[in-house]
């Protein structure tokens, strides 16, 4: 399995960290896709066998190293948070099907919530490399649950919803959604909570704006082996099982469908 050396691991803010370690693989000749993930190993004791899945939030392609940002949601991610620099850990990866990038597109409109945010830093600095335009919304519960605002804002405007109001403007991030907004994207690439995402597809299609929608299912092997991330997707009509670890994260929006 490849173990990589942890480089730095930061405190973001409260339950928030940043962890940056060398590249399992070499990212000068590998293209790495925004969306992907990495599946790792948050302790080496038998009892935390199953890897848990983040998303890439940047790939530093000169010094070979890639940073997650996660919140510690439970006893898996608090494992993690104990990691230091210098340690060695266990990490698979990129995997899965990034957000494409089309050539054709001048305007992208990202839409992230709660932690679907940290894939949207490395696809604006990869769209922003590509000379497009990017405009984000983020949503969160509250204004103590904010990330990567400032970085965001490098490569773009970025607004600000929450749930209570205590930062940017209270209500869903579909509420800024505006036709105004809408009629300048090309395309609109979102990572979130489900319901969210189901929210965005509904508003984006009513709006005929085409899109991406990165799923957060949970996952066993991240691999395409155990079926334990199937969701329901239309293919040529029918209702189909993607394995949202090998077939996704990201999805055409106009095929993930809901149950
Ligand atoms: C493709 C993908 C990318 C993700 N990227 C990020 C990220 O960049 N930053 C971040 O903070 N979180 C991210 N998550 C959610 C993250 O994987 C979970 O918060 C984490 O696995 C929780 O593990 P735990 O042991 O601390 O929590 P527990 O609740 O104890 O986990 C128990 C089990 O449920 C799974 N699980 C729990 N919550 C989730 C969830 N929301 N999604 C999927 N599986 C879950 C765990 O993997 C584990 O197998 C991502 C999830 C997916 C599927
Ligand atoms: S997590 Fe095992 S098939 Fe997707």
């Amino acid at each position: 399995m490849p173990t990589v050396e942890v480089y730095a691991h930061e405190t973001l803010g409260k339950d928030l960290h940043a962890l940056t370690f060398a590249s399992p693989i070499d990212l000068r000749a590998n293209h790495c896709q925004p969306g992907q993930f990495l599946h790792i190993r948050v302790s080496r004791s038998f009892d935390f066998l199953l890897r848990r899945p983040l998303s890439l939030c940047d790939a530093d392609v000169e010094h070979n190293r890639l940073t997650v940002v996660y919140r510690v949601s439970g006893e898996g991610t608090r494992r993690l948070a104990a990691r230091k620099p210098g340690d060695l850990i266990d990490v698979l990866g990129p995997l899965g099907q990034g957000f494409p990038i089309h050539d054709m597109d001048r305007r992208a409109l990202l839409i992230g919530g709660g932690v679907g945010v940290p894939p949207l830093l490395e696809l604006a600095k990869q769209l922003r490399a590509s000379g497009k335009s990017v405009q984000t919304v983020v949503g969160f519960q509250t204004a103590g649950q904010l990330m990567l605002i400032e970085e965001l804002a490098v490569y773009g405007e970025v607004a600000v919803m929450t749930d209570d109001g205590s930062a940017g403007e209270r209500g869903r991030v579909t509420a800024a959604l505006t036709a105004e907004l809408c009629a300048d994207a090309d395309r609109y690439y979102a990572c979130g909570p489900s319901v969210m995402l189901r929210a965005v597809q509904e508003e984006m299609s009513g709006k005929g704006v085409p899109g991406y929608l990165s799923l957060e299912e949970r996952m066993g092997c991240g691999i395409g082996i155990c079926v334990g991330c199937v969701h329901p997707v239309l293919r040529g009509g029918k209702l189909a099982n993607a394995k949202t670890c090998r077939d996704g994260p990201v999805f055409d929006a106009q095929e993930v469908v809901f149950p």
